[in-house]
Formats: C-alpha cells, structure tokens, sequence
C-alpha cells in the first residue's frame, strides 16, 4: 500500500492513520499537561521501548510490577495514538510518563505552558534508517521500504512517519525550555546502562540505592528485557507486526548500520547529513 493509503498529513509530516486517526490527533492537541509529568521524546528507532521500561523502573524504584504486568503502550502511552483516549491518563497520578514522536514544534499549548520534564532520546541516524528499514519490512501499517537506496531517499527527504530525523532533532536541540529537557543518547545506554540509569534518575529527583540502579538496569539490558513479553511486543497480532521477518527487539546494538550500507550509501547519507546539520555546533556521540 502506498504513502496516501497508510498515512495522513499531521502539522507537515506523515503519521501513520491506523496508530493516530484525527481523533487521537485531536485528543493530544488538547491534551493538559503537568508540570510533574515525563515526557519520553523520540524519532522512531531510536530507543523509545528501552526508555519504557527504565523509566518506571525508576518511578517506581524498582518495583518491577508495571513492567510486568502492563504492556508498554499502556504504561507510557504515545500521547499521539488512538490508545491514549482510552485510558483515563486525566485520573493518573503524577508523575504521569508519557511518550511522543512529534517534533519540538508540534507540541500543544498546554506543553510550552507547563514545561514538563523531557527526556529526549538520541541515535546514530545511520542506525535509526537501519532498525527503520526492518521495522517498516515487518509492519503492516507502514509503506513497505522497497529497496534500501529507495528507503534511503525517502528517510533522507523525510517522506517516512514523523518526517525527517534532522528536523527532528534540530527542533528538539534548540528547544528554549533546556532547562527541563535531558538530552540522551542511545550509544551512551549502550555504553553504560548503569550510569544512564542513574543519569535519568537523578534528572527526575530520585537518587536510586546502588542496588536497585544495579537491578533496573540489569532488568533493562537487551537480552533480559528481551524476554518481557509486556515489552518485545509479542503480544500485537502477526498480521500487525509480523516478528518472524524481524522482531521488533531486533539486534539491540550500536553501528549495525556497517552491516548494511554499500560503500556508495555511506556517502550519500554521509553528505546529507554533512549539509542538514552544517549550523549545528551540538556535538553528537557518532561525529
Ligand atoms: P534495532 O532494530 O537496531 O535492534 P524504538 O523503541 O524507538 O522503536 O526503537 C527500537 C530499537 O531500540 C530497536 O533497535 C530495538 O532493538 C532497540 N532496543 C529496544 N530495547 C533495547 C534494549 N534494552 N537495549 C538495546 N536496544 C534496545
């Protein structure tokens, strides 16, 4: 199916219709935010399910119940999708945890009012395309890739759901309200799940005991969160997400983007991206 079957145009940029229909569009644009509340923000692939299951862990200091026992789009909504109408987030407690897709400058009123906590999540982009590329291979809701130099194109134009990752993460970088926003990247979690763990809680005010930093973060690593079948997804219909082409928790790792760009596709992305992010001085882990 092509990109006017499966999407719809939302401020500018695809989102896919069957996850966020007009309604839940309308929904989160007259969303209230608090002041407590966490905000996971991401460009897809980039490390959202991961920060699922950190983050409550660390609400919750530990207690693995909600990871346990609540499938991740119902413990952090996307505030973008049709489930989040249907979940009463009005009558949560604070701090409410949240996820979204959208760029800075999609937010709501109630959002640059309230200023809630942002953690924003970072990855290599290389590696955002390669996780992408199987991702829209397996799901059904998505335009399927083709080849990778046609998914390419389109991932460097922005013609995939959310648009385009260097507006993207060029929208959230020059947010005003920094001072609430925890800039993250996925590689430094890769690097060192523990010290993020601990990063993260003490931006949302918790200071962890060694051992429960120690147990989050053992419980979060890919081959153990793998494993929780309330977070690899296994519990969304095969005609939906069909993980036997590639599961969703697919390799879990830094620079697999090498296993698959040619020589030619390197620079081709190599010099889209050297033109997109020439005014950005921020300096990025994969630079
Ligand atoms: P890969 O396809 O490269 O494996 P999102 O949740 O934003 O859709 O991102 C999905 C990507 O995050 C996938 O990347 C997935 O495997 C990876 N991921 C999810 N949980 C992870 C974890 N615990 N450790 C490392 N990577 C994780």
């Amino acid at each position: 199916m092509t990109e006017a079957e499966l999407y719809s145009v939302h401020k500018g940029v695809y989102v896919p219709t069957h996850l966020n229909p007009p309604e839940s569009l309308k929904y989160c644009e007259e969303f209230t935010f608090r002041q407590e509340d966490i905000l996971i923000v991401t460009f897809p692939k980039s490390g959202t399910t991961w920060m699922q299951e950190i983050v409550p862990l660390i609400v919750s200091e530990g207690d693995m119940t909600p990871v346990l026992t609540v499938p991740n789009w119902d413990r952090v909504p996307w505030l973008e999708e049709h489930r989040a109408m249907l979940l009463s987030l009005e009558q949560r407690p604070s701090p409410r945890v949240f996820a979204t897709h959208f760029h800075h400058r999609m937010m709501n009123e109630s959002y640059f009012k309230m200023k809630p906590r942002v953690l924003y999540v970072m990855r290599n982009p290389k590696d955002v395309f390669t996780s992408s590329y199987h991702y829209y291979g397996m799901a059904s809701y998505l335009v399927n890739p083709g080849t990778q130099d046609e998914f390419m194109e389109k991932f460097l134009h922005g013609n995939i759901m959310f648009g385009s990752w260097f507006d993207h993460v060029k929208g959230w970088l020059n947010a005003e309200e920094k001072a609430s926003i925890l800039y993250i990247f996925y590689e430094e979690m890769i690097a060192d799940l523990k010290g993020s763990v601990e990063k993260i809680g003490q931006f949302l005010g918790k200071s962890l005991k060694p051992d429960v930093t120690e147990k989050i973060a053992d419980h979060c690593v890919f081959k153990n969160m793998k494993q929780n079948k309330m977070s690899n997804f296994s519990l969304v219909p095969e005609e939906f997400m069909n993980q036997k082409k590639s599961e969703f928790l697919r390799k879990g790792i830094a620079g697999d983007w090498k296993n698959l760009f040619t020589e030619a596709q390197e620079k081709r992305f190599d010099a889209v991206y050297e033109d997109k992010m020439k005014d950005v001085t921020f300096k990025f882990p994969w630079d």
